[in-house]
Order: C-alpha cells, then structure tokens, then sequence
C-alpha cells in the first residue's frame, strides 16, 4: 500500500496506455479492501470485465432514493445476471428527513442541487469509502470536458482521504469513449439500463436527468437548469 501509493505517479503514466482489464487487474492484484462504485448505467462496463478477473469483486450502489425505477430494475437485474451481490447504501434518515421538511422534495430547482447531493450521495459515500483501502470508478475523460478532462487511471484520493492512510482510487474506463464502452458491451452482450434505448446517455436522478437531443453532450442532460461548470455532484474531486 505505502509503495503503491509513493509509486503512484509512474503507476499512472504506465497504465494510461493500457487497457481497462490490465488496470483492473493491477487494482485487484494491490488491494484487497477494494470496490467498484456503480451507478446503474454504462458502467457495467467494470462489473462486466471485473467480475472475470475477480468473481469475489465487492460492489456497492449509493441508493438516493431519487433514481428512476428503470435504473432500480437494472440493479436488480445485474445482480443476478452476474451472481454478484450489490451493497446498496441509503442515505441516513433523521438528515433527509429534516432537509425534506424544510425544503420540500425538489428544492435542487430553486438553490441547486449540491446540498440534495451532499445529503443522498456523498455522505453514504464518504461513509462505506471511510472502510476501504481503494475503490473504482467508471467515470470517463469523455464524460464532461469541463470537469473530467484529466481523469487519470489511478490517483490518490485526496477528498476521501482524511485522517486515515490514503485513498486510492481507480478510474479503468478514464481512457475509453463512449463508443468504445458501447462497442464492449454489445461484444460482451451485457445487460444495460432500458433508459438507454429512450435517448439517455448518461443517467443520474430521475428529477436530475433528462434524455439528450440529436448533437447535444451527454452531460447536457444533468442538472441542465445550472450552469455547465457546476455539474459535479460531489462524488468526484479530481
Ligand atoms: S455523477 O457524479 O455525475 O453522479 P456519473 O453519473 O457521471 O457521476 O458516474 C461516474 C461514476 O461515479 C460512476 O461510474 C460510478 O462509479 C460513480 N457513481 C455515480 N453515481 C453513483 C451511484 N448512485 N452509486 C454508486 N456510484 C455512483
Ligand atoms: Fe438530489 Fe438530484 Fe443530486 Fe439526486 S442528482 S441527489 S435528486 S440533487
């Protein structure tokens, strides 16, 4: 762990060439408290590559109890597809509970979404990732020009790494557009999310997502009512 994470920078500049299944490999072979972070959409991608090199592979989904009951269906679905279990973390109750009755169910519309997020997705997450030793993501250089731009394949964690050893984080699909995702999916005939075939390309919330229309980028369908800078939710601080 001290020598990955002191190697971490030659580690990057190495893997960045390689394929996503070698980065996997590298991660599970480093770690072993180790999980995949999956939101239900084309990141099955990583559960798809992940669950050969490692049948034991941990994975976990942050249940924001906002997500589109299509999206509850492919977690569901996955999970048996694969014979994999899936952690899936709630929010904690008193704090959404509270924040509901004084705000109502979509004050993201009226202040932005950051203290729905805060609250739905990235305390359970910084909850499970304060119980690991490294985690994985399917986020993509693609994804986001404005924020995602210089995705590395694995990093330091610095945001989730306070007062414990660091974090480290994997980022295997970093590298890959979109269609190379999609090409391996068909290859691989994995399942996906049914929204996909109604013009969604990249899927959050259901009150924070909305399909994209012919030439528009994938991430024009996030938060759209808020200015393209700030379409980060939180779980990722690069
Ligand atoms: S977000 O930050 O804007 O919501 P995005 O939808 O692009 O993220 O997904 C990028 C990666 O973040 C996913 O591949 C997954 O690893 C992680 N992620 C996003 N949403 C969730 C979720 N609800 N549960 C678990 N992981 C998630
Ligand atoms: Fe709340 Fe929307 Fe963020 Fe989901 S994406 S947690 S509904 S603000």
């Amino acid at each position: 762990m001290t020598n990955f994470v002191e190697n971490i920078v030659e580690l990057n500049l190495e893997y960045s060439q390689k394929s996503p299944r070698e980065i996997l490999k590298l991660a599970f072979s480093s770690f072993e408290n180790i999980a995949i972070s999956f939101s239900g959409a084309e990141d099955v991608a990583l559960i798809e590559l992940a669950h050969k090199l490692n049948p034991n592979v941990k994975i976990f989904s942050l249940d924001t109890g906002r997500l589109h009951p299509e999206t509850y269906r492919f977690i569901e679905k996955v999970r048996k597809h694969y014979g994999l279990q899936i952690e899936i973390l709630s929010p904690d109750a008193p704090e959404l509970q509270a924040f509901v009755q004084e705000k109502g169910l979509f004050s993201f519309y009226d202040d932005g979404h950051t203290e729905c997020c805060q609250i739905r997705k990235v305390r359970p997450l910084k909850g499970k990732l304060a119980t690991l030793d490294a985690w994985i993501t399917g986020q993509r250089k693609d994804q986001s020009p404005g924020t995602r731009s210089s995705v590395p394949v694995v990093q330091v964690d610095e945001g989730n790494s306070a007062n414990r050893q660091p974090l480290v984080k994997f980022n295997p699909l970093a590298n890959w557009t979109s269609k190379e995702v999609w090409d391996y999916l068909r290859m691989a005939e994995a399942p996906y999310n049914e929204l996909h075939e109604r013009g969604f390309i990249s899927i959050g919330c259901e009150p924070c997502t909305r399909p994209v229309l012919p030439g528009q980028h994938e991430r024009e369908g996030r938060w759209w009512w808020e200015e393209a800078t700030q379409k980060e939710c939180g779980l990722h601080k690069n």
